[in-house]
């Protein structure tokens, strides 16, 4: 599943060295890293009011429509990536009929009676999660994490962080609806979802199909 970013890729550019980069639109493709029979994409599923969901879709056949259309939009500095958003551009009929286009960036709600955080995407940009994209792979990752399932009272010296994709798909509330959808599990990669419906997924990038 390569990454073919430069298809539709339009870069902003808002300072000397800084750029704000906007990919897309792509599809986000769901693959089982466990279980081999989730195989599908996430669509914008309705989750509230002008809020959406990233619910699950199966099949392999390249997806096309405006509900599977997501962008990255992340900065870019002096070579170094700084992590982005996963947008969805939210799209109403205004007064006039005109249709208004909201771009809207995931974000993942944190649940204080579980490990699972269901992603939402709420209208507009100013609540998103940040998130890694692996131009090389195409997944999405969070960077630079400590891992603290070893620490005591000793300060640790020297300690590495690591990139970890904790992405499931699961029964949950998604917003106001039971859905099979994505969450985020906090931890590192193979910790236990509370929810026992979830199951761990790879989220990746993947070209829109022709229209
Ligand atoms: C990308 O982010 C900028 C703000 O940094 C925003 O103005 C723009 O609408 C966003 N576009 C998309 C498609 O998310
Ligand atoms: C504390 O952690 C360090 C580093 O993992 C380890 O070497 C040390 O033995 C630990 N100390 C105790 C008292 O468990």
């Amino acid at each position: 599943m390569k990454l073919l970013l430069y298809l539709s890729a339009t870069v902003l550019v808002t300072g000397a060295v800084a750029e704000n980069n906007v990919v897309g639109p792509f599809s986000l493709r769901i693959t089982g890293k466990t279980d081999s029979s989730i195989d599908g994409y996430a669509w914008a599923c309705h989750a509230g009011a002008a809020t959406e969901g990233l619910c699950y879709s199966a099949g392999s056949t390249p997806v096309s429509g405006s509900v599977y259309e997501f962008y990255y939009n992340y900065s870019y500095y002096e070579s170094y990536n700084y992590p982005g958003y996963i947008s969805y551009v939210f799209t109403y009929a205004g007064a006039d009929g005109n249709q208004v286009k909201v771009p809207s960036f995931a974000h993942i709600y944190p649940s204080w009676a579980s490990n699972v955080h269901s992603l939402l995407i709420p209208p507009g940009i100013e609540e998103g999660t940040p998130v890694s994209l692996d131009f090389d792979t195409g997944f999405f990752y969070m960077g630079s994490l400590y891992d603290d399932t070893h620490w005591n009272a000793t300060t640790p010296s020297g300690e590495r962080t690591e990139d970890v994709s904790n992405f499931h798909l699961c029964y949950q509330w998604t917003g106001g609806y039971w859905f099979r959808s994505l969450a985020w599990v906090s931890g590192f990669e193979g910790v236990a979802p509370q929810n026992p419906s979830c199951q761990p997924v790879n989220l990746g990038v993947e070209s829109l199909a022709p229209t």
